[in-house]
């Protein structure tokens, strides 16, 4: 049965489409992975120059990342850059992760909205520090110690534009 909510997204959608990209509409509408996980190997926070942040959480399993999710309160680029990157970043080894980049990920939405590529340099920069902090955590394992939360209120700030 068709709902006036499945009417509503079907209206938005059409109204969307005149002006973006297929993958565009889809990730941010319906954006995959968002949300925290348990058992996560790694958590980030980070804090983009724009003011907005991404959270990050990944699951490794011998050097290859096996989950990612992820949390923002950014705008509707960074909800589909953060969908994207998360599944972009599944199965990947810690290496080929790395090479994700902001470019990477407004090629996979077919662009992004003017003025909005920063979004894309947020994600990425955002899985660079998590594979940065696996690492760490492996060299220093007393880091662990730092929670969620105390991280989460001391997100890392970052310049986003600097991934353009
Ligand atoms: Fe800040 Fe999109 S406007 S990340």
């Amino acid at each position: 049965m068709t709902t006036e909510w499945d009417k509503y997204q079907e209206l938005v959608k059409e109204q969307m489409s005149k002006h973006f990209t297929e993958p565009y509409i889809k990730h941010s509408m319906e954006p995959k992975n968002v949300g925290d996980m348990e058992n996560a190997n790694t958590y980030i926070s980070v804090l983009g120059s724009c003011g907005d942040s991404m959270e990050l959480w990944l699951k490794v399993k011998e050097n290859r990342i096996i989950d990612a999710a992820f949390m923002t309160d950014g705008c509707g680029a960074t909800i589909a850059c953060g969908s994207i990157l998360t599944e972009m970043a599944k199965n990947k080894t810690l290496g080929e992760a790395l090479a994700i980049s902001a470019k990477t990920l407004i090629e996979a939405l077919g662009g992004l909205p003017e003025g909005h590529t920063h979004c894309a340099g947020l994600a990425s920069l955002t899985l660079k520090k998590a594979v940065l902090e696996y690492m760490n955590m492996k060299k220093e394992p007393w880091k662990k110690v730092y929670t969620e939360s105390e991280k989460r209120h001391n997100p890392i700030r970052v310049d986003e534009t600097e991934e353009l």
